[in-house]
């Protein structure tokens, strides 16, 4: 093992387990935060009467709130219209319960929510370029599915879509959430088909660091352990499994951990793509990385043979598929190729949909790709495979 110079940012208190949604309210009352936003997304967490659960359990504590319902990926008019509807208010904490685009929505309106101008100014390379002075509102973060790994990061992702559109974020250490609560029984009701996109997700936010060229012996071992918890619980989780409590906290786990993961060992070509992707077109993130992230591999792992056989990323990539196969005992040639071949297998049969399904056109290739940084990808990929890899998902 390499112990070369690194760094590893702020980990927020991590609340982990079965039921720990219970804990909300006298988290929020010790550190007395007793007017609160509660950010929540579409209909699951009411249908499943959990919501109502959490509110009667604040209600209890004599905590005051008031609910807003975010629906999509959240926007720039989204944060600007909610702040100032509620900078009067005296609310002293947000709580965001829900998924990827919940946790962020929630982070940046406690970021915004001291202040008088627009989010605009913060997000990078779309606006004024102002650095976030790092004054904020106290947030609690409890996510609903198993992806994003929002809960850990510093960075809140707001989404423009259009031929203008951007995705991109604001950004500040004191925007970590001051506490995480991740509770496997929020997670049992999402359904297959987000379950799938968001575990895929997660399983790239794990792999990219772990192949980074930034990657550190800290951030090599949350990401396997991370790897090694989604790998055998992702199909399962999306089929026979998915009320099954253990095979939830594993995909919550691998989820947790990828935030730290890519926070500091950055990312590569997937998020790369899925920066212009999520831009340009209406595509759900998870959906963008869980369709792009076998042929990414593929590509990655064609390009390193070729050109960089020596790169630690190649041994990376084997352990992996032969950890995902199960067969020791044949070379790292065979094994890496192995990984690519379960990734496919994975995009099949979890159905995984294609870019075309969002209006994707070979036309519109050149622009994407001239928007798309390699990041931390492990080998440099030319624009002619990174088009290739995306017209195998077209
Ligand atoms: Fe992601």
């Amino acid at each position: 093992m390499v112990f070369a110079d690194f760094s590893f940012a702020k980990v927020p208190p991590i609340y982990f387990g079965a039921g720990k949604r219970q804990m909300i309210p006298s988290w929020l009352q010790d550190r007395a935060l007793c007017r609160l936003l509660l950010v929540i997304g579409g209909q699951s967490l009411q249908k499943t009467g959990k919501l109502a659960h959490i509110e009667a359990s604040l209600q209890q504590y004599g905590l005051t709130y008031e609910i807003i319902n975010c629906t999509g990926e959240p926007t720039p008019t989204f944060i600007d219209n909610t702040c100032k509807t509620y900078k009067d208010e005296g609310i002293q904490g947000v709580v965001g319960i829900g998924g990827g685009s919940v946790v962020d929505a929630g982070k940046a309106i406690s970021a915004m929510l001291p202040h008088r101008n627009s989010i605009m100014d913060h997000l990078e390379g779309v606006g004024k370029g102002i650095s976030h002075s790092g004054t904020k509102v106290p947030y609690l973060a409890v996510p609903t599915t198993s992806g994003t790994g929002s809960e850990v990061t510093k960075n809140a992702v707001i989404s423009e879509v259009g031929p203008q559109g951007f995705k991109k974020s604001i950004r500040h250490e004191n925007l970590i959430p001051d506490g995480v609560i991740v509770d496997s029984e929020l997670l049992t009701t999402c359904p297959p088909s987000i379950t799938a996109a968001c575990g895929l997700d997660a399983f790239t936010q794990l792999l990219e660091p772990y192949l980074s060229p930034t990657a550190s012996p800290m951030t090599d071992a949350l990401a396997w352990s991370g790897l090694t918890a989604i790998g055998p619980n992702l199909l399962a989780a999306c089929g026979e499994g998915a009320g099954n409590l253990t095979v939830r906290e594993a995909m919550a786990y691998g989820s947790l951990l990828s935030g730290i993961c890519l926070a500091n060992a950055g990312l590569g070509i997937v998020h790369g793509l899925a920066s212009p992707l999520g831009g340009f077109f209406l595509i759900p993130h998870g959906v963008v990385c869980g369709t792009l992230l076998a042929a990414a591999a593929e590509a990655n792992w064609q390009a390193l043979i070729a050109r960089d056989p020596q790169n630690p990323a190649v041994i990376k990539m084997a352990k992996l598929g032969e950890f995902l196969e199960g067969e020791p005992g044949k070379d790292p040639a065979y094994y890496g190729e192995v990984l690519c071949q379960i990734l496919w297998k994975w995009t099949q049969s979890l159905e995984l949909p294609r870019l075309g399904d969002y209006g994707v056109q070979t036309s519109d290739l050149e622009r994407i790709v001239t928007k798309t940084r390699n990041r931390n990808n492990p080998v440099q990929l030319t624009e002619i495979e990174i088009t290739q890899l995306l017209q195998s998902r077209l």
